[in-house]
């Protein structure tokens, strides 16, 4: 087998594959079968620092605080651990994960949606100290989990400005389940909540927090939500003297490319940094806190699946792949434009298949039984070769993918594997199997 023949790939590498060739997904195929998650680990450096940098014009303390809803793969965490990353967490699984990893208890942030006393006392005792409340109720729980474990958190409450948001998935929205109105009719309320912390003193008051959503292109929710901050935190100062914000949170959002061109985060940040330093200025310094799940992962995967079928339908053709929104749920819930591109495989006589063009309507379906498992071309799209035997890469899967795995249709979890900052491709979840999935589901306990 000669070396040099394998290396001639008929095509350039796709602008979206940032770490492998052909030839690396051909081998790690060879090793690993279809369908295969593959993640860079110095990706995930470049997305920490970019973020950071981005918001280096802000005259105070700037922190970037992982999501790790976005993707829970320990290794993920185990690598912005290296960056001095805070965490975000949602739940005490994801503190259990946190804790496996050994990452401080001082880089963690929680905010929680059920904010039980229980719940509480575990991350307290854990040694988190950076708790977001949104709920009278919740506040209340984190008191009294305050006083059974003997700490003082540092206590922010999650506001919801009530701003009109445009982006794939809102958050902050009249009436809806995440935090509280500034001044709403009842205890619920920002304003009673700063009220309590202000007189007791089992909680310290840390600061405030919104999340307006996530895949956010048109920032001009982030200026009305700071300018309703803005106002909010000087009514508060003249109610209460020792008012003082010292961590201010703007939630995630940061978007990705999947279809069309989205706002780098330096112009994202452009957006609202000014608004950010009159704020301090008013206010007084705060350490500003950024959260991103998507745009710190998303660029750092590849989802590589093999084509098991086409047929050609009028003049349509269908090509069907061993993936499926079980792996990928987004293409369905959200109808991501996942950016594809066809792999050659490089065959046995070390020959790589000639690509041929993709006639007009090709359509790329998934392997379940179910209508909605149809995968959505991005513009980005190569489909160029899409025939039977070759590898589609999915490219920029690796937010909110991983972590929606689900066993539809006795479907097993495919393997992830990571290439480190060395260069080197390393397993860093083994996929299950059939016999894992029955047990799983109680097979053996009948
Ligand atoms: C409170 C909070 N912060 C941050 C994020 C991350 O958002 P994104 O992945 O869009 O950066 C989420 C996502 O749901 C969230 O609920």
């Amino acid at each position: 087998m000669e070396n040099s023949q394998l290396q001639i790939v008929p095509k350039t590498i796709h602008p979206l594959n940032r770490f492998v060739t052909a030839l690396d997904v051909n081998s790690l195929v060879a090793k690993y079968g279809t369908p295969l998650y593959l993640v860079d680990e110095e990706t995930l450096h470049q997305k920490a620092r970019e973020l950071h940098r981005a918001y280096s014009g802000f005259k105070g303390p700037v922190k970037v605080a992982y999501s790790i809803k976005a993707n829970f793969t320990p290794a993920v965490v185990r690598t912005f651990m290296k960056d001095g990353m805070t965490f975000d967490l949602t739940s005490l699984g994801e503190l259990h994960f946190i804790r496996q990893c050994n990452a401080d208890p001082e880089n963690v942030i929680y905010t929680s949606v059920t904010e039980e006393q229980e719940e509480y006392e575990q991350v307290l005792k854990f040694g988190a100290k950076r708790i977001v409340v949104s709920s009278y109720k919740g506040m209340i729980n984190l008191a009294k989990a305050a006083a059974k474990i003997g700490s003082r958190p540092l206590t922010m409450i999650r506001v919801n400005p009530e701003v009109g948001v445009k982006a794939e998935v809102r958050a902050s929205y009249k009436n809806g389940k995440f935090g509280v109105p500034f001044n709403g009719g009842t205890i619920d309320s920002a304003t009673k909540m700063v009220k309590h912390m202000m007189e007791n003193d089992l909680l310290k008051f840390e600061g405030f927090h919104f999340h307006l959503g996530s895949q956010i292109t048109d920032f001009s929710c982030y200026t009305h939500a700071l300018d309703k901050m803005d106002a909010f935190m000087t009514k508060m100062k003249k109610e209460h003297p020792n008012f003082h914000v010292n961590t201010f949170d703007i939630g995630g959002g940061t978007p990705v490319f999947y279809n069309d061109p989205v706002p780098t985060p330096s112009e994202m940040a452009k957006n609202h940094v000014d608004r950010l330093n009159q704020l301090a200025e008013t206010h007084g310094i705060f350490t500003l806190m950024i959260e991103s799940g998507r745009f710190l992962v998303a660029e750092s995967s590849i989802l590589v699946s093999r084509i098991v079928n086409t047929k050609v339908y009028n003049d349509h053709k269908i090509v069907i792949v061993d993936a499926g929104y079980h792996i990928l749920l987004d293409a369905a819930l959200l109808k991501q434009e996942y950016p594809q591109e066809i792999v050659p495989v490089i065959d046995g006589s070390d020959r790589i298949a000639s690509l041929v063009a993709p006639i007009k309507n090709t359509h790329l379906a998934g392997r379940l039984c179910d209508t909605y498992d149809v995968f959505p071309i991005s513009k980005a799209s190569d489909l160029t070769g899409a025939d039977v035997g070759n590898y589609v890469s999915f490219y920029n899967v690796g937010a909110y993918s991983v972590v929606f795995n689900m066993p539809f249709h006795c479907q097993t979890k495919p393997p992830i594997v990571m290439k480190d900052s060395d260069g080197k491709f390393r397993l860093v979840r083994k996929g299950t199997t059939y016999e894992q999935l029955f047990q799983e589901e109680g097979g053996d306990l009948a």
